[in-house]
């Protein structure tokens, strides 16, 4: 899969621009806060539905406009395909799949497979749980487009759930407990399924990214078993849900946890630990995507080498030889060092808010 082209105005600090892509490396080079990174976000934004940056999608229409349009053309399945997005300021974002309009996020998602991998990345190891669910949630709705649908079903009983319990109103609780229960019982299950493939997919990645000398472990954090015990979880939980006005128990409280050599990661691990744990995760989700759909997703690489040292790079590069990567860097000789990218490799030069085609 790979993508072929990009049509964007009025997003971010671009006015309008078209950009045609290699399949294989294209790299976006120039100095600080020229639109860099805007053009991976308008990528992820065509892929995902939503930003890596801001859930606000008003940011993302340039300064004192009204609308946005993102269009982009990719090749699956050796098929020519497009996806449109217009974002309006007064208007819910309208989608279209090769040119039929969609209604729903779960029915975007999964059409372009991609991995993004940026600076910010590794607050998912570091910061709260919040993160870590998305990292999964993401990996798990691109390939799965029903779990996107049954979660957004576990959110809306979730917040019907949390009405009742700021009202205070106990009786209406049972009804929603049930559904809910019913849903956790499918989210619990994607879940655990892919952290599994996750953890296959680390013991061979992680050892070769620290000479073997650690050994990895990825744990779902969950106090679910099934759908019984889960209601009893409900039930002992539900004068303190009451008390603070929300649930507390559930699918948007679990996490992961991921172990070096037996010891938490989070609590233990130096920044070169995170760095590596983070990288191999996302190594990890590329070959799932890639078995999963039997093509190689794409990857978006944001200034990588200035997060990670030139071995990890390294390894990065070797793994995606045969991938469409997408980079950003400030700095072009550091990105043209790496023998594995040069052979076929695409150059862009931005400035402004404008990009300059070097090929
Ligand atoms: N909605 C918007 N309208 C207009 N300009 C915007 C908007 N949102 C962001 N910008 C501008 O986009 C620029 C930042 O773009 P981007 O994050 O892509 O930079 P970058 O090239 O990746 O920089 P860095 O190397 O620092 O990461 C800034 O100049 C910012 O002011
Ligand atoms: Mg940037």
């Amino acid at each position: 899969m790979y993508i072929k082209s990009l049509y964007i105005k009025n997003f971010r600090n671009y006015r309008e621009q078209k950009i045609d892509f290699n399949e294989s490396a294209n790299v976006f080079y120039g100095y600080n806060a020229q639109g860099k990174t805007n053009i991976l976000e308008a990528l992820y934004f065509g892929a995902i539905g939503r930003s890596f940056r801001t859930y606000k999608e008003a940011e993302l229409i340039k300064l004192n406009h009204e609308y946005s349009n993102i269009l982009i053309t990719y090749e699956k399945n050796n098929r020519e395909n497009t996806i449109e997005i217009n974002l309006n300021k007064k208007e819910t974002k309208q989608i279209k799949l090769n040119g039929v309009k969609i209604n729903r996020n779960s029915e975007l998602v999964g059409n372009i497979n991609l991995v993004i991998f940026s600076p910010d990345d590794i607050s998912i190891l570091k910061q709260g749980p919040a993160l870590r669910r998305k990292f999964l949630d993401i990996l798990i709705s691109q390939l799965k487009p029903k779990y996107l649908h049954e979660l957004s079903e576990y959110n809306k009983i979730l917040d019907n759930r949390n009405a009742v319990l700021k009202s205070k109103n106990s009786e209406m609780l049972d009804v929603w407990n049930e559904q809910l229960a019913d849903k956790m019982v499918i989210i619990n299950q994607y879940r655990r399924e892919y952290v599994d493939k996750l953890q296959d997919k680390l013991t061979i990645i992680h050892p070769s990214l620290t000479n073997n000398e650690e050994e990895i472990k990825i744990i779902y954090k969950t106090n679910f078993t099934n759908k019984e015990n889960f209601l009893e979880l409900l039930k002992k939980n539900e004068q303190n849900d009451l008390f603070k006005g929300y649930t507390t128990e559930g699918a948007h409280r679990e996490d992961f946890e991921i172990l070096i050599n037996d010891k938490s990661l989070s609590m233990f691990g130096s920044q070169g630990q995170h760095r590596t744990a983070i990288l191999a995760l996302k190594i990890a989700e590329l070959n799932i995507i890639k078995e999963e759909i039997g093509e190689n997703p794409i990857l978006l690489l944001d200034d990588v080498t200035s997060e990670l040292d030139h071995q990890r790079v390294l390894s990065i590069f070797d793994v995606v030889k045969d991938y469409q990567v997408i980079i950003t860097c400030t700095d072009l000789a550091q990105i043209l060092q790496y023998d594995s990218l040069t052979k076929n490799i695409k150059l862009f030069n931005i400035n402004s808010g404008k990009v300059l085609d070097n090929s």
